[in-house]
Order: C-alpha cells, then sequence, then structure tokens
C-alpha cells in the first residue's frame, strides 16, 4: 500500500512516499481504507521524534492519527461494523508507527465511529483528534457546565475552534483568544468576545468579566490565563501539566484519548449541525510535507487534511 512515512527522526525532507505491507486486523481490530487523514501538529512534533521518551516508534513511522475512509475489513470479534461502513477513526495506539498517511491503517474497534452522514471524507478527517480533544478537556476534565464562563485561547485553531463550538452548544458563554486576523472568525463561530493574543489576556479578560471566567482552556501553555480565572476556577491545559498553585485554581491536564463512543456523540452533532469542521487546505498525501509546513507555521485556521485515496 501507498503511504508517506519516515524512516528516521529528522526533518520535513525525512518525509517519503513508501509502499508498505498491508496492516494486520486483530480479532476486535478494524481495517480502513483511508480516504482522507486529518493533519494535526502532534504529526510533526513525532516526525521530529518529541514522542520518543513516551512511546515506542516501529520504523518506518507512518505519521498520521486522523481517519475518515470505508471499512476493509474487520475481525472476528467485530459485530459493530462490517465492510462498506463509512467510519472515522482517532488512530493513537500505544506505539507510533502505523498511521493514517496512508491507505489502510488498523485499529482497535473501540477507536472507531460512524462517519457523520453529511460530511466529505476531508471534513470527517478533521473532526476526530481535535473534537475528541475538546470534548475531553471541556467537560470530563474542566467539568465545565450551561452558564459557565470559559475562556479558549487559540480559539481560531483546529482545537480551539471545535471547543469554542462545542462550549457554546452546551450553553456556556465564551471568550475566545485569538490574533486580530481571526477575531471576526472565532466571532462567528459562537465566541461573543474575542481578546487580542498579542495582548495582556488576563487584564482584557477581567475588563469584561471582572471576577474571572470559571473556566480557561490553555492550547500553548500559557499559564498567566490563570489569572483570568475566578478563585475556585479551574484551569486545563493540552500543552502541559500546568503548575498553576497561587491562588484557588484548579489545574488539569489532558492528553486525547481514542474514544469511538464519544466520537460517535461528536458526530451526531455534526449531522445536526452543532458542530462544523471548517478546512483550511486539502492537500494530496503526496504533499504531506507542504501540509506540515503550514501547519509548523502556526496560523492554521480550521484544519489542514491530506486526501490519501478515490
Ligand atoms: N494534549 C493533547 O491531547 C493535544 C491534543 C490536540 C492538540 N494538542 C496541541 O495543541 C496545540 C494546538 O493544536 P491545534 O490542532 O489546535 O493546532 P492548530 O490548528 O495548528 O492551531 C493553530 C492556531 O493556533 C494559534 N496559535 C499558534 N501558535 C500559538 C501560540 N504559541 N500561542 C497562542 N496561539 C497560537 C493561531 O491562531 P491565532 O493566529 O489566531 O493566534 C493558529 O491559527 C498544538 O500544540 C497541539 O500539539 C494537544
Amino acid at each position: 500500500m501507498r503511504a508517506i512515512g519516515i524512516r528516521e527522526f529528522g526533518g520535513r525532507d525525512k518525509l517519503e512516499l513508501l509502499d508498505l505491507p498491508e496492516p494486520r486486523v486483530a480479532p476486535d481490530g478494524v481495517k480502513i481504507r483511508v480516504r482522507a487523514a486529518g493533519v494535526n501538529p502532534v504529526d510533526w512534533k513525532l516526525r521530529e521524534g518529541r514522542l520518543e521518551p513516551r512511546f515506542p516508534h516501529v520504523f518506518p513511522v507512518v505519521p498520521g492519527w486522523d481517519a475518515a475512509g470505508v471499512v476493509e475489513e474487520v475481525g472476528p470479534a467485530v459485530v459493530e461494523l462490517a465492510p462498506g461502513d463509512e467510519v472515522i477513526a482517532y488512530c493513537r495506539k500505544h506505539f507510533v508507527g502505523e498511521g493514517t498517511y496512508a491507505e489502510l491503517v488498523s485499529v482497535p474497534v473501540g477507536f472507531v465511529a460512524r462517519k457523520p452522514e453529511t460530511a466529505s471524507f476531508e471534513q470527517a478527517a478533521g473532526l476526530p483528534l481535535v473534537a475528541l480533544t475538546a470534548y475531553q478537556a471541556l467537560f470530563f476534565s474542566a467539568g465545565l457546565t450551561a452558564g459557565e464562563s470559559v475562556l479558549v485561547q487559540a480559539a481560531a485553531g483546529g482545537v480551539g475552534s471545535t471547543a469554542v463550538q462545542l462550549a457554546v452548544d452546551a450553553g456556556a458563554e465564551v471568550i475566545g483568544v485569538a490574533s486580530e486576523a481571526n477575531r471576526d472568525h472565532v466571532l462567528a463561530l459562537g465566541a461573543y468576545e474575542v481578546v487580542d493574543r498579542d495582548g495582556d489576556v488576563a487584564a482584557a479578560v477581567r475588563e469584561l468579566v471582572p471576577e474571572g471566567v470559571d473556566v480557561a482552556f490553555d492550547v500553548y501553555g500559557d499559564e498567566t490565563l490563570g489569572d483570568a480565572v475566578r478563585d475556585g476556577g479551574r484551569i486545563v491545559s493540552i500543552a502541559a501539566p500546568p503548575t498553576y498553585r497561587e491562588r484557588d485554581v484548579l489545574p488539569s491536564y489532558v492528553f486525547v484519548r481514542p474514544n469511538g463512543e464519544e466520537l460517535d456523540e461528536l458526530a451526531r452533532l455534526y449531522d445536526d449541525g452543532r458542530l462544523v469542521v471548517e478546512l483550511q487546505e486539502v492537500l494530496p498525501l503526496e504533499e504531506a510535507a507542504r501540509a506540515h509546513e503550514l501547519s509548523e507555521a502556526g496560523h492554521v485556521r480550521g484544519k489542514l487534511v491530506l486526501h490519501v485515496s478515490d
């Protein structure tokens, strides 16, 4: 099968087109013919070797943890899905190697959900990792509830734009943090105010909500966001375990987990028109290096996706 992978850690020049054996299917596994693969910052971080201390790597390493495609084969213990079903999956396993920049990927059935019917394969491929991250951070870790206020950093990016929509849908009041160029975009997603990423974010939030917000969602590791949180509030980070201890603010850290049931719920929200995936650009699989270049530049609005097969 065709895949894009690396034989050693390094720069974008290490990405090459490979002809690899098809992945095996576990008894409880699902083999997916990948139509589109979402691109996430973790893809180039793992290409650089930054995940090496945490996960075993099997070379050649094929990056990519997001897939949308069609079930090709199921293991003998799988009853939930059958060949031909259109699915999505967040494909992070206990090792790094057999990723989704490939024509076929195998994952445990528990990672897989039905593709939203109203989404293209490309839109659907942009959903799993970012939507599960936002969902688990806001509702599982920070316990956000209706009527609360939440500050979302990097609100125009993949995770942030999903978090804004999910929080608004849950009845929370959202303040986004973004560059001036993305202000209108974040307002259109449902935030009631946007503060400029280049200013003093906590001071700007305190002008809007003097007592501080209930929850801050820290996407890039800016602990000054904790200053925008009320006493007794929560700050959840996906950058690193926060050390925020100066006040009565509860810190937590999320590393997104595969979860097919949660993904099914997120796909339903998509089909109900309550969650949208905006695509910045769809590139052919062969242009994975260009996709990494765009992601590494740090100005992605919505999602980058690779078209893998027809
Ligand atoms: N722990 C986890 O499980 C987990 C899961 C998913 C993602 N992540 C991490 O979360 C981060 C965001 O992921 P993503 O998919 O949302 O990325 P993304 O789509 O590439 O986000 C890009 C947006 O973030 C903003 N941004 C970029 N650099 C920033 C910085 N240093 N400070 C503040 N804002 C910045 C920019 O918007 P503006 O120009 O408007 O500021 C840009 O449009 C990445 O580092 C990723 O690895 C962690």
